[in-house]
């Protein structure tokens, strides 16, 4: 591994008090870059911060602030913060999400539910586009990071609520990445598989060893199981000069589930009734 990756540089994380969020957080200090941690789960955030910073109480390696995503002044205020503390801001991980409810039925999808789901990903990702440009634009240089999810390119697992949104956050970035480039500032996407975060395990209403391994049984790459900091370090490559010129990528990060549909050759078979580890797709036949 190289180390310090992001030496000298200061990061602005939503979501950071939970899953790959505090990952995150976790591992940009350890490759140099001074975090502030946004959320609205202020005991958390804090005790994730003392938990980074270790006993030295001084240390302004993390900090925390209070922010909902889908408040323009809780953003304004973050961000004020940030660069009143840290004097300035070269990463801004706009990472914070919301999965609403698992019913999968339009006809039963209600408004409220369609919009708070927006209002967290999409609006709240607007808003950190919207100050990270205020700030990063004068400077002439910046990296803005977007989680979506493997939902922006798989359809039919998860909610429309949810997949609209993720597909939203992906167009936002790469629409940036257009009006942005010109001032030296690179937008980009991070789209993870499932991870047995808090979020996905209350969703599931599963256990977190429940969820990795029905995760696991459904996945296309075996021997791994996708965590968040799995999630993490393709986070640092995309935020970090290792990655200078790249700007406007989905990164999917889901061991290529996205890449295929198992569904027929699992039907096949299934028919012939033989064990899916003899199979070669259709060119299954009967001994
Ligand atoms: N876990 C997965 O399987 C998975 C897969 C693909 C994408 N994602 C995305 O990853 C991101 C992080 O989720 P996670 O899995 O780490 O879940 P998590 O629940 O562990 O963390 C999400 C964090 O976002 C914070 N948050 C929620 N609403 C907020 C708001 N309005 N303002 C500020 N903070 C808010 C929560 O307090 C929490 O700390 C989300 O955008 C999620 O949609 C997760």
């Amino acid at each position: 591994m190289i180390a310090c990756r992001l030496s000298g540089k200061v990061a602005l994380i939503t979501g950071g008090a939970s899953g790959i969020g505090e990952s995150s957080a976790r591992l940009f200090v350890q490759q140099g870059a001074k975090v502030v941690i946004a959320d609205i789960q202020d005991d958390l955030g804090h005790s994730v911060c003392d938990s980074i910073r270790g006993t030295d109480h001084q240390n302004d390696v993390v900090s925390y602030v209070h922010c909902d995503v889908t408040k323009d002044s809780d953003v304004e205020n973050a961000f004020d913060f940030a660069i009143a503390k840290l004097g300035k801001l070269d990463i801004v991980f706009s990472n914070a999400g919301f999965a609403g409810n698992t019913n999968p039925s339009i006809l039963e999808t209600e408004r409220e539910h369609f919009k708070r789901v927006f209002d967290v990903n999409v609006y709240g990702a607007f808003l950190m586009a919207k100050h990270a440009a205020r700030v990063m634009i004068p400077a002439r240089r910046g990296s803005i990071l977007f989680t979506s999810s493997s939902a922006s390119v798989v359809h039919g697992d998860v909610t429309h609520a949810y997949t609209a949104s993720k597909h939203a956050v992906v167009g936002l970035a790469k629409n940036l990445c257009v009006e942005l480039g010109q001032y030296g500032i690179r937008v980009n996407c991070v789209s993870p598989f499932g991870v047995a975060t808090p979020m996905l395990t209350r969703t599931m209403g599963m256990e977190k060893e429940e969820v990795e391994a029905a995760i696991s049984a459904g996945a296309n790459l075996k021997g791994a199981v996708l965590r968040a900091e799995d999630v993490a370090e393709a986070a640092v490559f995309l935020v970090s000069d290792e990655a200078k010129y790249v700007s406007g990528v989905n990164l999917v990060v889901d061991g290529g589930y996205s890449t295929t549909n198992t569904a027929l050759k699992d039907r096949v078979v299934r028919s012939h009734k033989m064990p899916k580890s003899s199979s070669n797709g259709f060119s299954v036949k009967r001994d």
